[in-house]
């Protein structure tokens, strides 16, 4: 990897919250690079959607750094102000409007961003067909540009938020859990999709499905009780006893 793709996109540095005495992430240190995927696995209540809902300012920390872009407080932002500086969340349950086609939910998406900055200076790619029509065929939906979204598959409405946030033109997209309720087909798609898109931008994946984790052949952080447990690939991690015992064992 040369220099200049690892520049630092997110520094993370002694994040704690505390809920009523108790630490959902304790202390948590870690860095995020420009243009690559991070995995975060970890048991039920490790803080890993914490750890998302800090970076989007949904929750306040109670110590710690959180610097955007070498020079960024995020802690100084709000939700809709930390979407308009290009970080972009995907929850786990798909939010597309069903009624609107395919094209119609990018549009709608790329009109969020272009409100929250509001500035004369916004640069309108994103509101050209070109554009979108680019974003479509990335998610492979180009055979349903003016399907009705209510009446995609499961899989294909995931794909489509995917497309939302890259019609957002997001630098960092946090996915929660993006294949869960898939077909071992769609994940492998989905697999595929996340790769190409992480040439581009920068990805931080949570999944409780280790072969899909394993699939995306990128670094993996397991997460523990607010801590981080262990680093590695997946398949050092599978062979680390700790890891074993505390999440993949079980
Ligand atoms: N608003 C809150 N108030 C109090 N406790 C909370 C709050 N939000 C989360 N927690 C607690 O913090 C811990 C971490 O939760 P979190 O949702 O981050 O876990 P997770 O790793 O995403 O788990 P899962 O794999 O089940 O999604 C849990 O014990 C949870 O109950
Ligand atoms: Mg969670």
């Amino acid at each position: 990897m040369s220099e200049k793709t690892k520049r630092e996109l997110l520094y993370i540095d002694g994040i704690t919250v505390d809920f009523d005495g108790f630490k959902a992430l304790n202390s948590l240190s870690f860095i995020i690079y420009y243009r690559t995927m991070q995995a975060i696995v970890g048991p039920n209540g490790a803080g890993k959607t914490t750890f998302m809902d800090i970076i989007t300012g949904r929750t306040r920390p109670s110590t710690g750094r959180l610097i955007y872009k070498e020079s960024i407080n995020l802690l100084k932002y709000d939700e809709a102000a930390i979407v308009g500086l290009g970080i972009a969340r995907k929850f786990q349950r798909p939010s597309v409007f069903p009624d609107q086609s395919v094209l119609e939910n990018l549009k709608l998406a790329a009109f969020k961003r272009k409100n929250i900055i509001n500035s004369f200076f916004y640069n309108q790619k994103n509101l050209d067909n070109e554009f979108l029509m680019y974003v479509i065929e990335q998610i492979g939906l180009d055979d349903f540009v003016y399907q009705k979204a209510g009446l995609l598959s499961h899989g294909q409405k995931q794909w489509l938020e995917i497309g939302m946030l890259l019609a957002q033109e997001a630098e960092l997209l946090m996915l929660d859990e993006p294949v869960a309720g898939m077909t071992d087909e769609e994940r492998a798609r989905t697999s595929e999709l996340l790769k190409v898109i992480s040439k581009e931008k920068t990805i931080i994946v949570i999944e409780h499905d280790m072969d899909f984790v394993e699939s995306l052949n990128c670094p993996v952080t397991v997460l523990n009780e607010g801590m981080v447990l262990a680093e590695g690939t997946m398949d050092v991690l599978k062979k680390n006893k700790e890891v074993i015992d505390v999440y993949l064992g079980r």
